[in-house]
Formats: C-alpha cells, structure tokens, sequence
C-alpha cells in the first residue's frame, strides 16, 4: 500500500499529539512528536549549565548542539511512545513547566531548527510517519501527502494542560498555565525562523468542541481519501 508522510501542525497543548499518536496506531504508522526534540534540547542546556536563571547561553549552545542526538523508543509497559536524549529517557522530565517556559526561546534559534529539521528529515525518509509540531507542513516536509492545521481556544487548550499535569501527581497553577500557552502562541507565530502558520495546502481542524474519537474518525477519513487518490 502507498506509505505517505502525515504532518500535524498547530498551537501549543491543543491535542495534536493525542490526535497523531492515535492515528499512527490506527494506521500502522510510527508517531514522531517534534515538540518534544525541542524541549529535549531545552533540557539538555538545563543539565549542563547552558540554561539557568531565566537565560540561554546561546554560543555554549551552538557549540553543543551536534552533541545532542534525540530519538524515539516505546515504552515496553505502556505501550507509548517516550523521547531519548542521547539514550536516555527523558519523557517525563521534558513535561514540566520548567522546561515549557524554557522551550520556545530555544526553538526560536536558527541553529537548533537547522539541526532538528535534519533528524526529522531522516526520520520521515521510509516514510509511513506522522509527525506533529508547527513547521512540519511548511518547512519539514513541505511535499507531505497529507497536511492537517489544528486548532483550539485558548482557555480549552489552558485547561486540557492543567488536567494533563494534574494527572501526573503535579500542582499546577490555571492562571500560570494559561499565560504560558498564550506566550508561546505569541512566540510562535512571530518568530522570524519558521514561524507558526498553516500551509496554504493543509486541511483547517478546530477540535475545541471535538471528541478525541471524533477527531480520530476525521483523520481517518482524510487519510484513506489521500492514499486511495
Ligand atoms: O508541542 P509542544 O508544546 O511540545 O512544543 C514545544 C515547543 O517547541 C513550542 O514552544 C513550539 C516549539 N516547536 C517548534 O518550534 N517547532 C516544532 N516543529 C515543534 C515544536
């Protein structure tokens, strides 16, 4: 059967990866969450003395960037799909909100997109991959088969997170949490290095008002309709 490459882009926290792993599974595909490489740098600078104090030491971080190699494993207990850094699961630790106020800063540096794009890259060459993000669709793989934009309000993704963390055993904080995802929306969409912004060929979902199944029916539909073209 023809293996494509699906890429899901969108705001922060509005349920793209929950959608995207589901619909790998559905389908066959392997997930890649990219989100979580750029965290996963953020954390790395956290561990060794790059990012500390509200600030990035942006050269020791260009000069550390081609040390940094993350790839994806499964969990054998769970099931799900968990993020390496450099061999070592970091899954959990790339959650926090430590690391989410950190995050956007780092993706906004031209030199960790140009390292992280070329990882993705090499993930998507056998194709059969869906990958979530922002600029899967406009930068990573601007030729990808299927492209989905998806959206949601603010206050909905605000509380989809705090649920999230409280899940964990966390004690998060609403206002914080909301403040945070319409930072980064902001962050985003105004960077000068592959901003936040919806392919002019991909498909617009709105799912603040969607159930996760919902969505998943949805997807499968614009998926079948593509490879059966
Ligand atoms: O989806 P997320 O919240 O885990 O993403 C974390 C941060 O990484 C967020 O600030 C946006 C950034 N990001 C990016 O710039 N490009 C991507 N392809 C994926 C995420």
């Amino acid at each position: 059967m023809k293996k494509i490459i699906i890429a899901i882009d969108g705001f922060s926290s509005c349920g793209k990866s929950t959608m995207a792993k589901a619909l790998a599974r559905n389908i066959g595909y392997q997930y890649f969450d990219s989100g979580a490489m750029y965290r996963a740098v953020a954390l790395y600078g956290m561990q060794n003395g790059i990012i500390a104090d509200g600030k990035i030491d942006i050269e020791k971080l260009r000069g550390a960037i081609s040390d940094i190699k993350i790839t994806f494993s499964t969990d054998e207990n769970t099931q799900k799909p968990i993020t390496l850094l450099n061999g070592v699961n970091v899954e959990d630790r790339i959650r926090t909100l430590e690391v989410s106020q950190y995050v956007s800063p780092v993706a906004a540096l031209e030199f960790v997109r140009t390292a992280l794009i070329e990882q993705q890259r090499e993930m998507g060459k056998a194709k059969g991959i869906v990958m979530d993000g922002r600029d899967i669709g406009t930068t990573v793989f601007p030729d990808a088969e299927l492209k989905i934009f998806v959206t949601a309000g603010a206050d909905v993704r605000a509380r989809r997170r705090y649920d999230e963390l409280m899940a964990k055993g966390e004690n998060p904080n609403y206002d914080e949490i909301l403040a945070n995802v319409v930072e980064r929306d902001h962050l985003d969409q105004t960077r000068e290095v592959s901003p936040l912004r919806k392919a002019d060929d991909a498909l617009l979902l709105d799912n603040s008002n969607m159930t996760i199944e919902g969505q998943l029916q949805w997807l499968c539909e614009e998926y079948k309709k593509c490879i059966e073209q």
